[in-house]
């Protein structure tokens, strides 16, 4: 049986580790906050209570920790790897996990970058979307734990590649998301009915699914029970802009997207569902 030990249980965490407890592999589980493993524990994964030598006896290592730094930490954590694969699923910068990938190769083990676009919903269901990021040998051997999670899991090309196309996408998430509730709110202010406005934009090119999957939220002022919290968009917008001044693209239009979810630190709306970005919308 295939055996993964996997290293935070978050909002996607636990949805990946019980995607892979159905589908029969042995899971083994850590998180820094204890008490969110116990739906998994219920499920039948085993606890580690000690993170080192945590990666020997398994066949991957997953991990689904908010961030770069937190990943290296916790990975460093694991002191030799004995040749274990460390696949990162948790989003973060393009250098981050280059130094990453070092850092697990001084641990003697084994490295595959694979973020996932997709939420709780999709890992439930094994329909995320995976962008590796590695070398081929590597990805064959983890393609099939990855199929677990999504039907036909891409490499992108090398490590950095994956991280890249990942922000990328998350881009898309919080610009769509912000001119949406922009234009959602000038119509309403100007007597438009919503729908009026949506049979319009639905058939058109300017329509992104994503507009009707957050309608109802924003129009209710409902950001509870979040799939992908505020903070974490504004995270990765922000690791998105930090690779375009690396890029050397112009950054301006989208800074001030940035500065606008800046907005929401320490604030309820951080720990919401991302699309309480419409909250910020609302005044100049
Ligand atoms: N949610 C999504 O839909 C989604 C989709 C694609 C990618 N992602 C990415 O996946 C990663 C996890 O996202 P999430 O939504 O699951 O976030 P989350 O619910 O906030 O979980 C974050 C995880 O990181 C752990 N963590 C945070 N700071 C830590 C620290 N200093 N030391 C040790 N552990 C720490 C948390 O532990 P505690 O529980 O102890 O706080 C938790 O396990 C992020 O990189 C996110 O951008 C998320």
């Amino acid at each position: 049986m295939t055996s993964v030990a996997l290293l935070g249980a978050g909002l996607l965490g636990n949805a990946i580790a019980r995607r892979f407890l159905d589908q029969g592999l042995s899971v083994r589980v850590w998180n820094r906050n204890p008490d969110r493993l116990a739906p998994l524990l219920e499920q039948g994964a085993a606890p580690i209570t000690e993170l080192e030598g945590a990666a020997r006896d398994c066949d991957a290592v997953v991990t689904v920790l908010r961030d770069g730094p937190v990943t290296s930490k916790i990975v460093s954590s694991l002191g030799d790897l004995n040749n274990t694969t460390v696949i990162p699923m948790g989003t973060m910068g393009v250098s981050e996990s280059r130094e990453l990938a070092e850092q697990v190769l001084h641990q003697n083990g084994r490295y595959l970058e694979a973020p996932v676009l997709g939420s709780r919903p999709q890992a439930l269901n094994g329909t995320l979307l995976v962008m590796a990021g590695g070398d081929v040998t590597e990805f064959e051997q983890q393609r099939g734990n990855l199929r677990h999670l999504c039907e036909n899991p891409i490499l992108v090309g090398p490590v950095g590649s994956g991280a890249a196309t990942k922000i990328a996408l998350n881009q898309l998430i919080a610009s769509l998301t912000h001119s949406f509730s922009l234009s959602l709110r000038l119509i309403q202010q100007a007597g438009v009915p919503v729908e009026t406005f949506m049979e319009i934009l639905r058939p058109s090119a300017l329509y992104a699914p994503t507009f009707d999957k957050k309608l109802q939220r924003m129009l209710d002022g409902n950001y509870g029970d979040p799939n992908f919290s505020t903070a974490l968009l504004r995270k990765d917008l922000n690791l998105f802009l930090q690779e375009t001044v690396a890029a050397g693209l112009q950054d301006k239009g989208l800074q001030g997207l940035a500065d606008l979810l800046t907005a929401a630190e320490n604030t309820p709306l951080d720990q919401q569902d991302y699309c309480a970005l419409h909250e910020l919308t609302g005044s100049s």
